[in-house]
C-alpha cells in the first residue's frame, strides 16, 4: 500500500485504538498523577553516611508537591461524606502547597477553589494559586486559637455558601490516610521492606503519622522520627511532653506547628529533634549543588534529619524522606541573597553555594 496522508493517518488511528495499553503505566488526567512518585538515591550523602539515603521526590506529583496526596483524599472524603458535590466550593486554609493541589484538582474535576492563606507566604506560591483559577485572600499571621486565624477565616467562609466544605487538612484525617494508603505502602514496597527509618518535619502531620503508622503496622522496629524547625511546638512536646516553642522564626515553609493537630495525634513516634535554619538551608544548597535537585527549605530540612539520622544509626541502614516541593516556589526568598542575609544565614553558607543566589 502506497502511504499517503489520509491512509496513513487510518494506520495509525487503527493501530493506535488496537494497541493495548497499559493500564499500570497510564495514569488517567491529573488526579490520577497523585502518587506513585521516584524514590531517590542520594548519591553523595549516602556514600559518606554508607547508609541508603533515599527521599519519594513529592515534586513529581501533579500539582507538584507532597501535599497533592492530601489534597486529593480531603476532597474525595467530602464527595462520599456528601459535603460537597458536583461544581461545589472548596475552602481550605493552607500555607500553599495544600491550596496548589487543591486548586489543581478542582480543575481536574469541576470545583471551585477559595483560600485562606497567612500572609508570610511567598508570592510566587500566591501568584501561582491565583493562575490555577483559585480566589485567594492573605490574612495576618494569626495563632490558632486567634478567630482571625486563617484556618477559622476558612471555616467560616465555608459555612456561609451553599454547596462548599472546609476540607480542613490539619484536623481531617484523610490527610493522614492518604499516607497510609499511598506514600507508606510505596516506602514499604520499593525498599523491599528494608527500611530501618523514616524521616519528615511535619506541618499538618499527615506525611510523618500516615507513613509512621502504615510501616509501624509493616515493622515495628522501624523507626519514625519527627524533625522540627525552629519556632515550633512539637520538638518539645515530643521529647519533654510541653507544648513550647523552640527559639527563633523559620524560613522553611508549610511546616512547624504551634499545636497538636488531629493528623498527628496518636501518631507512633519513636524520637524527635529540632533542625535549625542554618542546616537546613545549607543542605538546600547541598542538595543541588552536589546532586542537581532544586528544591526547597523544608526538603533541605527533611534531607539533614536524614543525614543527622544515618549518623546516629550507623552504617548499613536505610532511611527514607521527601523531597517536599522544587525551589521554584521560593525562588525569591530562599534564593535571593538579600533575604538569606536578613535572616543571617548568608555568612553562614559556605562560599560555593552563593553562585545559586540572586
Ligand atoms: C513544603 C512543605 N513541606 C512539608 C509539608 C508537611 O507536610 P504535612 O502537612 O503532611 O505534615 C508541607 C505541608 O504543607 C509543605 O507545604
Amino acid at each position: 500500500m502506497v502511504l499517503t496522508w489520509r491512509n496513513c493517518a487510518l494506520v495509525l488511528t487503527s493501530s493506535f485504538s488496537r494497541r493495548n495499553y497499559s493500564q499500570e503505566l497510564i495514569r488517567n488526567g491529573l488526579v490520577g498523577m497523585v502518587g506513585r512518585t521516584p524514590l531517590v538515591r542520594l548519591n553523595k550523602l549516602s556514600q559518606e553516611t554508607k547508609c541508603e539515603i533515599l527521599a519519594k521526590a513529592e515534586m513529581c506529583n501533579g500539582g507538584g508537591s507532597v501535599k497533592d496526596r492530601a489534597a486529593y483524599f480531603l476532597i474525595q472524603d467530602a464527595l462520599k461524606k456528601g459535603q460537597l458535590k458536583p461544581g461545589g466550593t472548596v475552602v481550605e486554609g493552607t500555607a500553599g502547597n495544600t491550596g496548589i493541589g487543591l486548586a489543581h484538582m478542582c480543575l481536574a474535576m469541576g470545583f471551585k477553589c477559595v483560600i485562606f492563606m497567612p500572609n508570610n507566604q511567598s508570592q510566587e506560591k500566591i501568584d501561582l494559586l491565583r493562575t490555577l483559577g483559585a480566589t485567594v485572600t492573605t490574612v495576618p499571621v494569626c495563632p490558632w486559637d486567634d478567630p482571625n486565624n486563617y484556618n477559622h477565616h476558612a471555616r467560616r467562609y465555608a459555612e456561609s455558601l451553599e454547596n462548599a466544605v472546609w476540607t480542613n487538612q490539619f484536623d481531617n484525617r484523610a490527610n493522614r490516610q492518604a499516607h497510609i494508603e499511598t506514600t507508606g505502602p510505596e516506602i514499604w514496597t520499593e525498599t523491599l521492606g528494608k527500611v530501618n527509618a523514616v524521616v519528615f518535619g511535619t506541618g499538618t502531620g499527615g506525611t510523618l503519622s500516615g507513613v509512621g503508622t502504615f510501616l509501624k503496622e509493616k515493622n515495628p522496629k522501624i523507626q519514625v522520627v519527627l524533625a522540627d524547625p525552629q519556632g515550633s511546638v512539637l520538638y518539645n512536646y515530643f521529647k519533654h511532653g510541653k507544648l513550647e516553642r523552640t527559639p527563633g522564626d523559620s524560613i522553611t515553609e508549610g511546616i512547624g506547628q504551634g499545636r497538636l493537630t488531629e493528623n498527628l495525634k496518636g501518631a507512633p513516634i519513636d524520637d524527635a529533634f529540632p533542625v535549625f535554619d542554618v542546616d537546613a538551608v545549607n543542605m538546600t544548597f547541598q542538595l543541588l549543588h552536589e546532586e542537581g535537585l532544586f528544591v526547597g527549605a523544608s526538603t533541605g530540612l527533611n534531607v539533614f534529619a536524614a543525614y543527622k539520622l544515618a549518623k546516629q544509626m550507623g552504617p548499613g541502614h536505610t532511611i527514607v524522606t521527601c523531597l517536599c516541593d522544587t525551589g521554584h516556589r521560593y525562588y525569591a526568598k530562599l534564593y535571593k541573597k538579600e533575604v538569606l542575609q536578613s535572616r543571617g544565614l548568608l555568612d553562614t553558607m559556605p562560599q560555593v553555594y552563593h553562585r545559586y543566589l540572586h
